[in-house]
């Protein structure tokens, strides 16, 4: 199964970078995670949209050919990054290249609730028409406190945690798996 990432941070220490690349790892004999590098994206611009960019051209035909998107983000103010909302506008538009497609969220921080109001966020944005991916109900990875759950190597080296996450993508494979992509 191929998965294609969508990682709402740009910073060079990024958790959730750190998770997307352990969950790459972790998982690789279930699924193939491909990062997509979306802190390469111009700031979205309708008028540019139906001759878009090069890089934007790149990754609507990666996304269009996965068998889903694993989104991993970060909390900012509340809300999620205006990278990945950069990169949903990007992809929700001229192509809907999300529409139907079974989506994984995780997400991290080192606060105490662990990305919920971003999440709840996240989830409406993937309503919207344009964008329209699917989710599976519960599931939820909120990762709160990250800073003490990785080591220096960038491994997750909490058990209950890591167990968590490996449910979630049990479930996430077996049910994308069945899912009927639609567009
Ligand atoms: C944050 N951070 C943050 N954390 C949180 O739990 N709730 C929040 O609303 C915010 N708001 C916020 C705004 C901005 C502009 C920044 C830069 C940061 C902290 C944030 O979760 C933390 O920096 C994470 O480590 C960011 O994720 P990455 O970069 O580690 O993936």
């Amino acid at each position: 199964m191929k998965i294609v990432a969508l990682v709402g941070s740009n910073r060079s220490d990024s958790y959730n970078m750190k998770l997307t690349q352990f969950m790459q790892q972790r998982y690789s004999e279930k699924v193939d995670i491909e990062i997509l590098p979306i802190n390469q994206l111009p700031f979205y611009n309708q008028d540019e949209e139906l001759d878009s960019p090069a890089i934007v051209k790149e990754l609507r035909g990666k996304i269009k050919e996965s068998d889903g998107i694993l989104f991993a983000t970060p909390e900012y103010n509340a809300s999620i990054s205006g990278m990945l909302k950069n990169a949903i506008d990007w992809f929700s538009r001229v192509e809907t290249v999300m529409v139907g497609k079974p989506a994984m969220i995780v997400g991290a921080s080192m606060g105490a609730l662990g990305t919920v109001k971003a999440q709840m966020q996240l989830r409406q944005i993937l309503n919207a028409p344009g964008v329209g991916t699917l989710t599976l109900p519960g599931n939820e990875v909120f990762i709160g406190s990250v800073h003490e759950k990785f080591d220096d190597e960038g491994n997750l080296n909490d058990e209950s945690t890591v167990e968590f996450i490996d449910s979630v993508v049990t479930n996430f494979v077996n049910w994308a798996e069945n899912a009927k992509v639609y567009s």
